[in-house]
């Protein structure tokens, strides 16, 4: 009797939290940065998750997630985390599953990313019941971007008055329009929903064009402009894409969306129906765990062009930079709004500082950027410790209100993404 509460007692000890590294893939699209320039690269080597680098090859995401084509596995346990989780749901909190909501990934982006939008939840439910070959899930996919070096990219329509004056100063690009939206460009910048409904009436006819109009177009606005002894940097910005993608419509994309670099730290939430593309730099990004990606250009695979024009949001937007929340311990916590996959914790600080890590009751993991330091979990007491390119699961806490602490052992730098409790949500104000 005696040895049987002792017994269940130590289980429920071990249950209590558990502290586990992972092993995580790092992929090689053609977009990502070669060999030792890619900072996904770096992580993966010094994380021991690949045993080398090589020189010649483009080394673009590092994935940490339960994502089928790029699970993480519990290295300790030899299995899969999903699997893990599924033989012990006492791993997470109790609304979540054994497929994490959320991916959270490092990317080393040397040449463009597609454009693209992502849908609504209610979108993606349409969307995936018509065609579920090109949208496999019938999810929403928001997803935030927080620079790790200095970060460029395409994101949101310009200020109308803006893409006026561009359609003008790149007139070629008119080729492609009727005389009626022609008369539209001075629509642009209008007071009211005229504005927004005049983009859609060029936007729409320009990337309806027929293949080889667009391809002429796009060739003779190309050439103009790398003739040109001065080049703006968006005249740069359009020659560099005509030359990776010949002909592709996505060429015009600078002249209509924002151009903008963040600088690290700084971060852009991605909103339903607002296009996008990544151009050069390092970052980490966290998206719903979902592969609904509507394309606009830059790719050579199909574009859906009658459900973009359809879906995208034209209003203007001000440079979409995401103000995260600034917790009491310093760290950041980035909460995008209507999101309830994941939010997102950067933890750093300095040689000796020792912190709780909050929210524990969902399970998160953390990967570390730089740097070292130990992580007690609420219960067991025993440190596990962690560098740089290591990843550590930390199961959801079973300790009532403890949380895990961690305590740095050298100037550290690392991310944290979980899936936020309903308490969480409803009890943080963002
Ligand atoms: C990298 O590519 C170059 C040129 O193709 C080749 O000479 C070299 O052997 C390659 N290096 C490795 C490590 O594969
Ligand atoms: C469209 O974008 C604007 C600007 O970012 C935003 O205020 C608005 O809520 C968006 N509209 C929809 C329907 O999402
Ligand atoms: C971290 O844990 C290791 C091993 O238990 C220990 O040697 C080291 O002193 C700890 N460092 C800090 C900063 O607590
Ligand atoms: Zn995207």
């Amino acid at each position: 009797m005696k040895f049987l509460a002792i017994f269940s007692i130590l289980s429920l000890q071990i249950d209590c939290q558990m502290l586990y590294k992972l092993q995580c893939p790092v992929n090689n699209y053609a977009w990502g940065a070669k060999g030792e320039s890619s900072m996904a690269a770096i992580l993966a080597l010094a994380g021991n998750h690949i045993s080398h680098i090589d020189p010649n090859k483009t080394y673009a995401e590092f994935w940490v997630g339960t994502h089928q084509n790029g699970p993480a596995r519990v290295i300790e346990l030899g299995k899969s985390l999903e699997e893990a989780i599924r033989e012990n749901r006492e791993l997470v909190g109790e609304k979540e599953s054994e497929k994490l909501t959320f991916l959270f990934k490092v990317l080393s982006v040397a040449g463009p990313l597609s454009i693209q939008i992502h849908p609504t939840k209610a979108q993606g439910k349409i969307l995936h019941s018509k065609d579920p070959k090109n949208y496999p899930d019938d999810n929403h996919k928001p997803e935030i971007a927080i620079a790790l070096t200095e970060f460029e990219l395409l994101s949101g329509f310009r200020q109308h008055s803006q893409i006026s004056d561009f359609l003008k100063l790149y007139s070629e690009i008119q080729e492609l329009l009727s005389d009626e939206d022609r008369v539209q460009i001075d629509n642009l910048g209008s007071f009211g929903e005229s504005s927004s409904k005049a983009l859609k009436i060029i936007f729409s006819r320009i990337w309806r064009s027929e293949k080889s109009k667009l391809g002429v177009v796009v060739e003779k606005l190309a050439n103009r402009l790398a003739g040109q002894e001065i080049k703006s940097q968006l005249d740069e910005l359009i020659v560099y894409l005509a030359s990776l993608y010949p002909g592709d419509v996505g060429v015009f994309a600078p002249i209509f969306l924002n151009h903008f670099k963040l600088q690290p730290g700084e971060a852009t939430f991605l909103e339903p129906n607002m296009p996008h593309a990544y151009l050069k730099g390092d970052c980490v990004e966290c998206m719903s765990c979902s592969d609904n990606t509507i394309r606009a250009g830059l790719t050579p695979k199909y574009i859906d062009v009658e459900s973009l024009v359809e879906m995208l949001n034209y209003s203007e937007t001000l440079l979409p930079k995401y103000i995260p929340n600034e917790l009491a311990d310093h760290t950041k916590l980035f909460t995008p709004k209507g999101i309830d996959e994941f939010w997102v914790q950067e933890v750093k600080g300095s040689t000796g500082a020792k912190f709780d890590l909050p929210f524990a009751e969902s399970a998160s993991v953390l990967t570390v950027l730089s740097g070292s330091a130990n992580v007690t979990s609420a219960e067991t007491r025993k440190p596990e410790t962690i560098k740089k390119g290591e990843v550590l699961f930390i199961s959801a806490s079973r300790c009532g209100k403890n949380q895990p602490k961690i305590e740095i052992s050298e100037d550290f730098w690392a991310f944290r993404a979980f899936q936020p409790s309903s308490s969480a949500i409803s009890n943080f104000q963002n």
